[in-house]
């Protein structure tokens, strides 16, 4: 059974800044999780539709996705398509998502649109992963609205430490101003590079600032990682011994627990 009954446990991964590692988390998390036997659901609220192409979804296969099911009043269950692993689904973005902000802006409780769209669904899942988009917007916010945690990915360097502290205070804003949103799970240290003379200093910066917050768990920089979506494949089926997969099924493991541990204090 799902650590959060019968009903999914639903993660966001969230970052402003773009190309931290959001997605490649997203997926991989999700095929871990899935190829250990959970049930698994990823929500690509990308315009790009970059996890659903990273798992193989050719461009005609975005359509019908999240966006569909958010404005379109589609039923969750028909926009939903099985990816190549088993037990994991997908709930695709398409370009259509780039309009909803703006579509949104005039709905009513727009905060709440993609947690109502989904709702039919999270019964049918232990796990769901919502992929958010760049910027911090209304899709964002129904990321944060629909999620139980959420999870930061963060770049070892001077830009991606000043966001961070700006990200999460805008994460929290978002919480004291609607009243209900994700927790936040844990900052993910992505892409560390200790070639680049900085990483160690601000990877320290970071772990002193924001403490058990962050994740012991690191995702160093890896090709295979990068490589990896142009083959529609996620790590685990690209390459399993690589430093990639290996991370990225550790971090799994330390999501799970962190997740764990947090409910048995209720
Ligand atoms: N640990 C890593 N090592 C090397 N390359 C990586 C790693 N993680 C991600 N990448 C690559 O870096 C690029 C950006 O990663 P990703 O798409 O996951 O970031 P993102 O935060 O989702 O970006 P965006 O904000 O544009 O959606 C991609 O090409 C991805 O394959
Ligand atoms: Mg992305």
């Amino acid at each position: 059974m799902s650590p959060n009954g019968d009903k999914a446990i639903t993660v966001a991964l969230v970052n402003n800044k773009g190309g931290v590692g959001k997605t490649t988390t997203a997926v991989s998390l999700s095929t871990e999780l899935a190829r250990g036997g959970r049930k698994v659901l990823l929500v690509d609220l990308d315009g790009q539709g970059s996890a659903s192409r990273s798992l193989g979804l050719d461009r005609e296969d975005l359509y019908p996705g999240v966006a569909e099911a958010m404005l379109e009043g589609l039923s969750v269950r028909k926009a939903i398509k099985p990816s190549y692993i088993p037990k994991l689904d997908i709930l695709a973005g398409s370009m259509n998502l780039v309009s909803t902000d703006v579509f949104l802006a005039d709905v009513e409780k727009r905060e709440f649109v993609l947690r109502k769209a989904i709702e039919p669904a999270v019964s049918d899942y232990d796990y769901i992963f919502l992929d958010c988009p760049t910027s911090f917007g209304l899709l964002t916010v129904n990321a944060l609205t629909s999620a139980d945690y959420s999870i930061l990915p963060v770049t070892p360097d001077y830009l991606g430490f000043e966001g961070l502290v700006n990200l999460m205070d805008a994460v929290e804003k978002t919480k004291d101003g609607i009243g209900e949103a994700a927790e936040l799970l844990g900052i993910l240290i992505t892409m560390a590079d200790y070639r680049v003379r900085v990483t160690r200093e601000i990877g320290d910066m970071i772990r002193e600032r924001f403490g058990r917050m962050v994740f012991n768990t690191e995702i160093r920089t890896n090709v295979r990682l990068r490589e990896a979506p142009s083959y529609g494949k996620s790590i685990f089926d690209y390459d399993i011994r690589s430093h990639g997969a290996e991370a990225y099924s550790r971090l799994a493991k330390e999501v799970v627990n962190r997740i764990r541990q947090d409910r048995l204090k209720v």
